[in-house]
């Protein structure tokens, strides 16, 4: 939620209020000047601006209207009647928005904030996909580019993925572009993940042995994929009390060794109903920061202090100038988002 935005003394004392011990003083201070600035042209200009839980602790706690995951940021997107939809987040998910809201001007703080994931496979990877498995439902994470969109019959993100699978009602598809994901999809679902084969006879051969099937794709999340089992370990030995949660985007080893896993959201909501008083997180670290300051009885273990280097790119300044300079503006071809939008309003419909 928005923080008063009446003075910037105003807006000092409430990000001050939020961030005390995990943001310097100095910053908060500055930082306070910029979000009174971004909160006054937001309301001039008639924006939301939507923030995802991966965004550093003092943009999260002061300029965006809503807060969330993929999915939640999606369902806001959809609803908002605002004419401007600014989204702190990476390009995926303001093409996300554009592609609910093509009446609306979204812009993306920064040209450069991409994802590893989407940028992992292309609409013509689809396609080829689809000659070599004709027939078979192709699922696309959120993580991924309009025109893959366009190619896929429905879309998920880590919120929702195994409901979308199931409510596929088949027993074979195609999963893209998160290899560890659809591991962990198999764990859940009881399905075996292979990856493409480039002669569609062997195919034949491997489709009578395995019942239960996810056509996979070998992208992975450049933060995620750097944790591991051993990590795991190491801090049970440590913190035998701490509660291990983890992002479906990590190896389904992590994710097996893991007390919990689920969207950056279902995290969150975890540790405040969670009474356990410590907690490893295997995400983005800047939602630790922001979970404890929520949080303040529970303690926030985390192993990495690498960021996203895509949701790094967001920063206040950069809002702020995104308003001022309407920019970045996501443009999504009309008959790209036609086709995708259908994969996303698929999605949406199962929850
Ligand atoms: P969530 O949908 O869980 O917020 O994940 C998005 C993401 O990019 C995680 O790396
Ligand atoms: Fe993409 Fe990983 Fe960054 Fe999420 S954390 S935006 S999946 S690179």
């Amino acid at each position: 939620m928005p923080i008063s935005d009446d003075s910037i003394d105003a807006t000092f004392a409430r990000m001050f209020e939020k961030l005390q011990g995990i943001v310097p003083e100095a910053e908060i201070r500055y930082k306070a000047e910029l979000a009174f600035e971004i909160n006054q042209l937001k309301r001039e200009k008639n924006a939301i601006i939507l923030g995802h839980n991966y965004m550093e602790p003092a943009l999260y706690h002061s300029v965006p209207d809503f807060v969330g995951d993929s999915l939640e940021l999606s369902r806001k997107a959809a609803s908002t009647d605002k004419d401007i939809i600014v989204f702190c987040g990476v390009r995926f998910m303001g093409e996300t928005a554009k592609i609910l809201s093509p009446g609306k001007t979204v812009l993306v703080p920064s040209p450069k904030a991409g994802c590893s994931l989407a940028e992992s496979l292309t609409a013509e990877d689809v396609r080829n996909l689809k000659k070599q498995y004709p027939g078979v439902p192709v699922v696309s994470y959120v993580n991924t580019y309009a025109d893959v969109k366009a190619e896929s019959d429905i879309c998920c993100t880590s919120g929702n993925s195994t409901a979308v699978v199931e409510s596929l009602d088949t027993d074979t598809i195609i999963f893209l572009p998160d290899e560890y994901m659809a591991g962990n999809i198999a764990r859940e679902t009881g399905m075996k993940v292979i990856f493409p084969i480039k002669n569609p006879r062997e195919l034949g051969k491997q489709h009578k042995d395995l019942q239960y099937t996810i056509i996979g794709w070998r992208g992975r999340c450049e933060v995620h994929e750097q944790f591991t089992v051993d990590d795991i370990k190491n801090v049970r030995k440590q913190f035998p009390d701490a509660v291990i949660l983890a992002h479906p985007e990590c190896s389904p080893a992590v994710v097996q060794a893991s007390d919990f896993s689920g969207s950056t959201s279902a995290m969150i909501k975890y540790v405040q109903e969670n009474r356990a008083e410590r907690y490893l997180l295997l995400t983005e670290c800047s939602m630790g920061d922001n979970i404890a300051a929520e949080n303040r009885a529970k303690e926030m273990l985390r192993l990495c202090s690498i960021r996203c280097p895509h949701m790094n790119e967001i920063t206040l300044e950069m809002t702020r100038d995104a308003l001022l300079k309407n920019q970045f503006q996501i443009e999504v071809p009309e008959d790209i988002r036609i086709k995708a939008k259908k994969a996303v309003d698929r999605m949406l419909a199962i929850g």
